[in-house]
């Protein structure tokens, strides 16, 4: 499959024990999809009254308590990195959660290929990478292609929720969806369901801002 060249992760070692991968294996068969056609997500949340994807789950703290907390919704987990993939499916097993599955992909790709318009009632964007420098900002994932990409895969009334702890990024953000017809919304206070990430802790540690936005689908 044709990877873009203007990836929007980072690229990391993801070297593991034989403890490890035998732990990741057995997490998978329980937590994991691999995808090979268009996803029936009703298959994998039979009983969910709301279906959610978080793409960019990271080391997976924030995403393992909110799945925990909100049994009656199914998430997707969409995340590139291995050892985050592990650590989220580890969490999610402590605490017997059966609402979640993890794809192992770049979303871009995930949601060209295997997600079915209509799919999600709302999107997670939790702290994308930043991107700050002047030459990687084409990698910033929040861009119109990418609503374009998101939005037919939303449901009517539905809306994606970002977080970001990068000011620059946060104008940034305001300013690709205002241009865009496709999204209307705009800050709001800090949820409650969402707990602070190490990310999100290591960017308050530095006197970061957190902005949270919520836009809707149009
Ligand atoms: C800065 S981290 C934040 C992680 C987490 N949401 C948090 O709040 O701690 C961004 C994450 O998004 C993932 N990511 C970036 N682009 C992605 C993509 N196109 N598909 C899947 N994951 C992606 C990265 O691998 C990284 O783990």
């Amino acid at each position: 499959m044709e990877r873009p060249d203007n990836r929007s992760y980072k690229l990391r070692g993801a070297r593991a024990t034989p403890a490890q991968e035998a732990a990741y294996a057995a997490l998978w068969e329980k937590y994991g999809i691999n995808p090979t056609g268009p996803i029936n997500l009703s298959e994998f949340f039979p009983t969910s009254k709301r279906v959610i994807l978080e793409i960019g789950t990271g080391m997976g703290e924030a995403t393992a308590e909110i799945v925990r907390a909100d049994p009656d919704t199914g998430y997707l987990a969409i995340e590139v990195h291995k050892p985050g993939v592990g650590a989220l499916m580890n969490m999610a097993n402590k605490s017997g959660s059966t609402n979640l599955r993890i794809i192992e992909e770049d979303a871009h790709l995930v949601l060209q290929h295997w997600i079915l318009d209509n799919s999600f009632d709302a999107i997670h964007l939790f702290f994308p990478d930043p991107w700050p420098k002047t030459k990687h900002k084409k990698r910033r994932i929040v861009q119109e292609p990418f609503l374009q990409l998101i939005a037919p895969k939303i449901k009517a009334g539905g809306y994606i929720h970002i977080a970001t702890d990068w000011v620059e990024y946060a104008e940034w953000i305001s300013e690709v969806v205002k241009n865009s017809p496709l999204f209307d919304g705009g800050v709001i206070d800090r949820p409650e369901f969402r707990p602070i990430s190490k990310f999100e802790g290591q960017g308050l540690r530095k006197g970061h801002t957190v902005t949270d936005f919520r836009f809707f689908k149009n």
